[in-house]
């Protein structure tokens, strides 16, 4: 297979869903390299886990990028370096546009020049904003909430735009709830600061935090906890391998959900954790979080259909175990 030996740059391979799909790059016979600023990412993951070269520098960084492609046969880029932090948006707009839009910019500008022309890019459902029916599907109307999900929003529109103009090919993923963790131990989630549910609910079971905090139990649902669609980050990872293969093979750009199609509410992921690890979790209902929709729920019949597609772990009790396995041995 002559693909096999292609290699692909991977932009925030250092975090946590970049990571692992370098994992499902290398194992799929890709040469890699990733340029991760690491700001946020980390670097032994790179040069220690998944023994890959780093670059550590920006997507912003124009002549970091000219120096990679005219030095480098690279065949395609997974862009995955963003911030991610929807509050954090909300309060620093600049940062999230100047960063997850003008370096994507940047990084797009670089590619044409260097004639690298297929791009697998990592957004969010978060750009559907409040949901008019779910499961959502890819023609769901956009409207983000956020300047987070405004800045992937714009990326994808940059994308259609790219592809009319100079024929760049790329495969946009959008994620519902990126969650768990490599099932061998290998590379796990590592905010910092944390604010996902999972994470969160481990580290109480540790005993790094008091009590995990219900952000509101008022909502139209069944426990009255909001409802999420958790997939795993191995299936991700093995969706971009996919992605890139489709491109790779001449695949025209697309858009894809990426999710499980079920949805957990708040209160059976922390139930569900209390089983996985046997720990008490103290749990304390509080205020709803600002600009939580209360059920999202993705359906991803399209990447099924088209790139075939197939999650190896929709359960949540595998996603929690994964995760809290990656918990114990970072934190424990
Ligand atoms: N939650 C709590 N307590 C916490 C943390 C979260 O009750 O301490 C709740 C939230 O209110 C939400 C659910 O758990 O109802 C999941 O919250 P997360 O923060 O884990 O995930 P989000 O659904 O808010 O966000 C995720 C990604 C975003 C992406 C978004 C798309 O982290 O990057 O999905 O909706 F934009």
């Amino acid at each position: 297979m002559s693909q096999a030996k292609a290699t692909i740059l991977v932009t925030g391979g250092a975090g946590y869903i970049g990571s692992h799909a370098v994992l499902a790059l290398k194992q799929a016979g890709y040469d890699v390299i990733v340029l991760d600023n690491l700001v946020y990412g980390h670097r032994e993951l790179v040069e220690d886990v998944l023994k890959v070269e780093l670059i550590v520098g920006d997507i912003s960084d124009r002549s970091t990028l000219d120096q990679l492609f005219s030095t480098r046969e690279i065949a395609a880029v997974m862009h995955f370096a963003a911030y991610i932090a929807v509050g954090e948006s909300v309060t620093e707009p600049a940062k999230y546009y100047r960063n997850n839009v003008n370096g994507t910019l940047t990084l797009l500008e670089a590619m044409v020049a260097a004639k690298v022309k297929q791009l697998v890019f990592s957004s969010t459902c978060a750009i559907y904003g409040m949901p008019k029916q779910v499961p959502m599907t890819e023609e769901h109307p956009q409207d983000p909430m956020s300047p987070y999900a405004a800045s992937k929003w714009m990326v994808e529109r940059m994308l259609a735009d790219f592809d009319q103009a100079y024929d760049l090919k790329s495969v946009a993923f959008r994620y519902f709830n990126a969650s768990g963790a490599n099932p061998e131990g290998l590379l796990g989630e590592d905010h910092n600061p944390e604010t996902h549910l999972i994470p969160l609910v481990l580290l109480t079971a540790l005993g790094k935090r008091e009590s995990i905090s219900i952000f509101g139990s008022d909502y139209p649902t069944p426990d009255g906890t909001c409802i999420r669609d958790y997939i795993h980050v191995g299936d991700l990872a093995d969706a971009h391998v996919l992605g890139l293969e489709y491109l790779l093979k001449g695949g025209t750009r697309e858009v894809f959900n990426l999710g499980n199609g079920n949805g957990f509410s708040v209160k059976q992921v922390i139930e569900t954790a209390r089983a996985v690890t046997g720990r008490e979790i103290k749990a304390v209902e509080r205020e709803r979080r600002a600009g939580d929709p209360p059920i999202l729920i993705g359906s991803s019949d399209k990447a099924r259909q088209t790139l075939g597609w197939y999650p190896q772990y929709p359960d949540l009790s595998d996603i929690l175990s994964h995760a809290w396995q990656w918990h114990q041995k970072r934190h424990g």
